[in-house]
């Protein structure tokens, strides 16, 4: 598909509502970046366990004061045909999707100095557009003038049940009432924050896709973008 203009595409919404899955159809479709922000906050946790930095509290002003010791990059798996994150040069794209980092994420990424980091480094990556970003923040601070913003939700049921499939399907032993425990609270923590709350950005198409199939979703997307920055309908076919 191919559109009038490059554009910033920002998708933001809850804790496992199908993101990531929405952002990667839509970087393919598009030979766009796609970049997994939330990823880099889970990037930042697994290095404060790692170092310590957490016990029964974040140790907040120790990790701030390591910001600058943290790497974060994209490495593209030309096998498995998606991007992974590095930390400091090692691959922790599967170590930061486990429970331990998920339970201590929100507090992390509550911390005005770790989103600060982080928002500069995203706003690096999508100086030339052509990116389609992924978080909690992306179309109200990091990209406020994203050409098309997405606000994605379902109930909080749905997303555990989905989270919890895809833990179960790499082999990991969870539990369900846990991660629908862990999703509830990132949604309270995530939208009552004081430093950038999640809510849809004014100008956000905001879907509610807890009856909505991943091929619907993703149809429905793409007709708005003919719509909005198509050439007709030829852009659908063109590439
Ligand atoms: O999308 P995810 O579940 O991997 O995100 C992990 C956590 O990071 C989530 O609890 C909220 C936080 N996050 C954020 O505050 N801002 C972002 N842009 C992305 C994620």
């Amino acid at each position: 598909m191919k559109l009038n203009k490059d554009i910033i595409i920002a998708i933001d919404g809850h804790a496992s509502c199908g993101k990531s899955t929405l952002a990667k159809q839509l970087a393919n479709t598009l030979n766009y970046t796609y970049i997994d922000t939330g990823a880099m906050y889970r990037a930042v946790t697994l290095y404060a366990l790692r170092r310590g930095l957490i016990s029964d509290h974040v140790h907040t002003q120790e990790l701030i004061n390591d910001l600058n010791k943290i790497h974060i990059e994209f490495r593209y798996n030309a096998q498995l045909q998606k991007a992974e994150t590095y930390l400091n040069g090692e691959n922790v794209e599967d170590e930061i999707r486990g429970m331990e980092v998920s339970r201590w994420v929100s507090p992390i990424a509550e911390i005005a100095e770790v989103r600060s980091h982080l928002v500069r480094l995203q706003q690096a990556m999508g100086k030339n557009k052509r990116i389609v970003m992924d978080g909690r923040d992306i179309g109200t601070v990091v990209f406020p003038d994203a050409e098309l913003k997405i606000f994605l939700t379902a109930s909080a049921e749905e997303r555990a049940r989905r989270r919890y499939l895809e833990l179960k399907g790499k082999g990991q032993d969870v539990d369900f009432d846990e991660i629908l425990k862990n999703v509830q609270e990132r949604d309270r923590i995530d939208s009552s924050r004081d430093v950038s709350p999640l809510k849809p950005a004014d100008d956000a198409i905001i879907i509610d896709n807890t009856n909505l199939g991943i091929e619907e979703q993703f149809a429905l997307v793409i007709a708005i973008l003919a719509v909005r920055f198509g050439n007709g309908i030829d852009c659908l076919t063109k590439d």
